[in-house]
This record gives C-alpha cells, sequence and structure tokens, in this order.
C-alpha cells in the first residue's frame, strides 16, 4: 500500500538582524500564518514527480538533478543531497501546498525546503533533528541553488513559535524564545508587489556576502561580529566595504537593544530600532528600494506606527511595521492605496 507522510512549515517575518546571519550576527525572526505543505507518497521506479496547487508540475529521475533556475531547484537539490540515503528507496510523488507569496522576503523557499525535508524526514526514517534539516536546507541554497544565504530562514521555518521571536545567535545556533506582547502592539506586514530573486541570476545578495567577507580578510577577523564600531571606525577599510560592514556592526546592536525593548515592552524604542535599521539597510547596505522605501516613509509619517522597515534579503519584498495595539487596519487602510497610486504596483497585507 502506499503509505503518505505530510509536513508543514510556515514563512517568517525577521523582526531585526538583517544580513546578520551569514556575519556570525543575531537575528529576530517569528512565523506568518501563511505556510508550505508538503505531503510526500511511493511511486514505483526511481522517479520524482511534482506536482503543486498551483497548477505546476515537474518529474526527474532520483540521481538525475540537473539545475533549472527555477524553484523547481529547491527540490531537486533536496533529493540531489539526500541521493545516497533516497537512492535504494524508490521513486517518490512529492505534492505541495503553499500560501506564502514568492520573492517577497517572507521565507518561500525556506519553508518548502523545510517541509520536504521534514517530511521526507519521516517518510523515509532519516533520523534528522530539527537542526540537521536546518543545515540541510541551507546547504541546498548554498550547494545547488547557488544562494549564499545564511541561517536564519531554515531555523526560523523550522523553529519558530507563534507568539515569539526566535533570538538566535547564527554563530552557535543558540536561541532564545521571546514573547511578543502582541496585547500592546500590531505588527503588520506587507508585499510591496516587487518580488525578488535570491539565485544567482540576481547576484545582489551574494555580492554582499563576498564584500563581508573581504572585509573580514582585511580586518583580520572571521566573522563581523568580532569587531565594534569604534575598532571599525579607525579601520582603513575602503568604501563600499566600510559601510557594508558598519551596517552588519550596528545591526547586531540594534537585534540585542530591541530584544531588551521587547522585554520591557518599549514600544517607542522598538520603532526607534525598526526605522533605524531600515535606514542602515538602505544607506550603508544599500539592498531597498524605492517602492520599499515609499511604504516604510508612509508608515513613518503615520501616527500610529512606532517603525518600519524593509525584512528579508531585500531587492524588493516586504516591510514590517509596528502599529499602536488595533491600528493596523487603519494604517493599512491609508498606506497601501496612497503607494498604489503612486507606483502603479499591488501591495498586499500578509499579517
Ligand atoms: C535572506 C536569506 C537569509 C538572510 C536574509 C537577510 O532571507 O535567506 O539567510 O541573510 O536574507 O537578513
Amino acid at each position: 500500500m502506499n503509505h503518505s507522510s505530510t509536513a508543514r512549515a510556515h514563512g517568517r517575518v525577521n523582526l531585526i538582524g538583517e544580513h546578520t546571519d551569514y556575519n556570525g550576527g543575531w537575528v529576530l525572526p517569528t512565523p506568518i500564518p501563511q505556510f508550505t505543505e508538503v505531503t510526500i507518497t511511493d511511486v514505483p521506479g526511481r522517479s520524482v514527480s511534482v506536482q503543486s496547487t498551483q497548477g505546476r508540475t515537474f518529474a526527474y529521475e532520483l540521481g538525475n538533478e540537473t539545475k533549472t533556475g527555477s524553484w523547481v531547484d529547491y527540490v531537486k537539490g533536496a533529493t540531489h543531497l539526500l541521493r545516497e540515503v533516497l537512492g535504494s528507496k524508490g521513486g517518490i510523488h512529492i505534492q505541495i501546498h503553499s500560501t506564502i507569496p514568492e520573492g517577497a522576503g517572507l521565507s518561500s523557499s525556506a519553508a518548502l525546503e523545510t517541509a520536504l525535508l521534514k517530511a521526507l524526514n519521516q517518510h523515509r526514517q532519516l533520523g534528522l533533528d530539527v537542526i540537521a534539516v536546518a543545515r540541510l536546507g541551507q546547504r541546498i541554497e548554498n550547494e545547488f541553488v547557488g544562494a549564499h544565504v545564511g541561517i536564519m530562514d531554515q531555523m526560523a521555518t523550522g523553529l519558530g513559535i507563534f507568539g515569539e521571536a526566535l533570538f538566535l545567535d547564527t554563530l552557535t545556533l543558540d536561541y532564545q524564545r521571546i514573547p511578543l506582547p502582541l496585547e500592546t502592539f500590531d505588527l503588520l506586514v506587507i508585499n510591496s508587489g516587487v518580488a525578488h530573486r535570491l539565485s544567482e541570476y540576481d547576484g545582489g545578495y551574494n555580492q554582499r556576502r563576498e564584500e563581508c567577507e573581504e572585509a573580514c580578510r582585511r580586518l583580520g577577523i572571521l566573522h563581523l561580529r568580532d569587531i565594534d564600531l569604534n575598532t571599525l571606525k579607525t579601520s582603513k577599510l575602503p568604501e563600499p566595504l566600510r559601510k557594508r560592514a558598519r551596517h552588519v556592526v550596528t545591526e547586531n546592536q540594534r537585534v540585542k537593544e530591541a530584544v531588551v525593548a521587547l522585554r520591557a515592552q518599549d514600544l517607542k524604542k522598538l520603532g526607534q530600532l525598526f526605522l533605524e535599521s531600515h535606514l542602515s539597510m538602505k544607506s550603508d547596505y544599500q539592498v531597498s528600494i524605492p517602492e520599499i522605501d515609499l511604504l516604510v516613509d508612509l508608515c513613518m509619517t503615520h501616527e500610529s506606527v512606532f517603525g518600519a522597515r524593509l525584512t528579508g534579503g531585500g531587492f524588493g519584498g516586504s516591510i514590517v511595521a509596528l502599529t499602536h495595539k488595533g491600528k493596523s487596519a487603519h494604517v493599512t487602510g491609508e498606506i497601501i492605496p496612497a503607494y498604489e497610486a503612486e507606483t502603479g504596483q499591488k501591495a498586499t497585507r500578509l499579517i
């Protein structure tokens, strides 16, 4: 009889701590209601057939995973990395259902990797724990897809719990769960409608990572977490490496301050950190785009908003904002029409 295994992973919104994860730094993601669900069923032979509820299908043979440059590579990367354990066990059918928008900075790819790896883990009894699943997910990106991402998204989609932020040290993978005092504020996530692509076809992300690695080489350190702002100021780092490093160093500091502010329910401070993070991503890290800046500006001129920022890798995607309790619908109702009128893009509220 064909038995099947199903697993689900939610997308994430990163509250603060952007482009710190591949620098050994700290991040603060929390899950979003949107999710990806994967069901695996046995089929005869060595074929892998994939069907998504969006009507997309494709098929290949186990052990014959060739890169296509599309979302299919997340699936192929998984069976490729697990080829030794999957190879002897026969074909599979993979059914995918996802409600996470792609390219919106909300971890649609990591959720697919995590749900798929969890389902394969169950189905073939691979004995992987949650950290092993996250590390494999990151390897799919790094080694198969060619996106040199950190481990935040795979950890967040594997370990996230609603109502809590995951304060993660991406070097040691130690984490603390920080309760979100959602009775004191609303979280707002708006997709700008401008999609990014985290693959080698869009080199911006990988280029930032290379710049950070070059900065470390010149500074004689292993990770940008190993330097403070004063030492950075007196170093002889050329531009743009200096400002890239400044973003990472100050962003790490902001994550730690955000955790203190969250615990103290100091929303004014948290909002201020959101905005500072955004401005740092805009000027020092240069990963924002005009549409995202406009959404943040519209939020910041609204009296009910504590703070707003680009979330995720950038070059498109979404913003996250913190509003006064019960005011997020009102804020959305005012800023989305203004944004759409100015840009012609269709924005969507996700939380
Ligand atoms: C993407 C990557 C993460 C992280 C963020 C930026 O989401 O997958 O590893 O680098 O960008 O913070």
